[in-house]
């Protein structure tokens, strides 16, 4: 496998593994691949030809709403044919391997895995294997894996910020609550230095942030109110309450009251300032309603970015 597993010999995007290790101008070059997506879907055309024949196999190991169903309109508007394994249902059930399940679905000709799972480094390994196997045009997106990486979230997420504040090089843009446990996190860090953001605030409590956090290139707050003070863009992140092992907070009242996003807490931020959220909620943990239904929060325009980006990223791999 080459030194970098997602760009081809060429420079172009192979697989979508993760943001780490990607140079800045395949992000820039997805975000601004997605504008035209967006117009597209705006004007209401509602099919591109450009996966015309291609088969796109959604592998989902863990639960999703927006992702799975997001990346099904993308392939599907791209012209894609799309198939959903329904794992509970499929031979992983009885005991096949994730990759002998891998190599029934190339020979059913798959172009494409999106995957979806629970073990941290799963789409890689997928992608190792193709490259064993010598399958040079079969390509994987990472859908999610472990607490690793969500890289169509950390895309989806830079392309609304750019959406309502053009310039990475001015912002302060705050990340805020459950880091450790979360794989969205790790992407949106990564992406937003990639780009050029100037600060990045973590704000988590102490039990909630990896260790060394500070090496990702973050500023770290324990106290949520200081952390928010002059933000333009505020990330909340929910509790991966799946993830967590033993004891880390007293209770989701308590979290709520130091690290829940309030109205009192988001006039901190700048007059302006947006607030995104990548989902599934919990009203009253990690968010109160009132901010999560107010005029700044941009979570539905980020899920409807969502398809745009994963047009970008779909039409990019299939074509080098
Ligand atoms: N943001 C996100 O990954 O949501 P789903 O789990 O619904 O896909």
């Amino acid at each position: 496998m080459a030194r970098n597993p997602q760009l081809n010999s060429h420079g172009g995007l192979r697989h979508l593994l993760s943001i780490e290790g990607l140079p800045r101008e395949i992000v820039v070059a997805i975000l601004d691949t997605a504008e035209p997506f967006t117009e597209v879907a705006e004007r209401e055309v509602k099919k591109l030809p450009l996966l015309r024949g291609k088969s796109v196999f959604n592998l989902f190991f863990e639960n999703s709403t927006r992702t799975r169903t997001t990346f099904e309109i993308a392939a599907k508007r791209l012209s894609a044919d799309v198939i959903n394994l329904n794992v509970s249902t499929s031979s992983t059930a009885k005991g096949e391997t994730l990759l002998d399940t891998v190599d029934n679905l190339v020979a059913m000709q798959a172009d494409m895995f999106v995957v979806r799972h629970a073990s941290s480094g799963a789409p890689y390994l997928i992608a190792q294997h193709l490259e064993a196997t010598r399958r040079p045009n079969v390509h994987v997106v990472n859908a999610g894996d472990g607490r690793h990486a969500h890289p169509t979230q950390g895309l989806l997420d830079m392309y609304t910020i750019r959406h309502y504040k053009r310039d990475f090089t001015q912002l302060t843009v705050a990340v805020v609550g459950d880091i450790l446990h979360s794989r969205v996190a790790r992407s949106q860090i990564h992406a937003l230095t990639t780009l050029g953001v100037p600060e990045v605030r973590a704000i988590a409590p102490k039990t909630l942030l990896p260790s060394e956090v500070e090496r990702l290139g973050v500023r770290v707050f324990h106290d949520m109110r200081e952390g928010l003070r002059g933000v333009d863009v505020v990330m909340m992140l929910r509790l991966q309450n799946e993830r967590m092992t033993g004891s880390l907070l007293p209770s989701p009242q308590e979290y709520f009251k130091f690290f829940g996003l309030t109205e009192d807490k988001l006039a901190l931020a700048k007059p302006d300032a947006i607030v995104l959220h990548p989902g599934p909620m919990n009203r009253g943990v990690e968010i109160d309603s009132a901010v999560a239904d107010g005029g700044q929060a941009v979570i539905l325009p980020q899920v409807t970015f969502g398809i745009a980006v994963r047009m970008a990223v779909m039409s990019m791999l299939a074509h080098g």
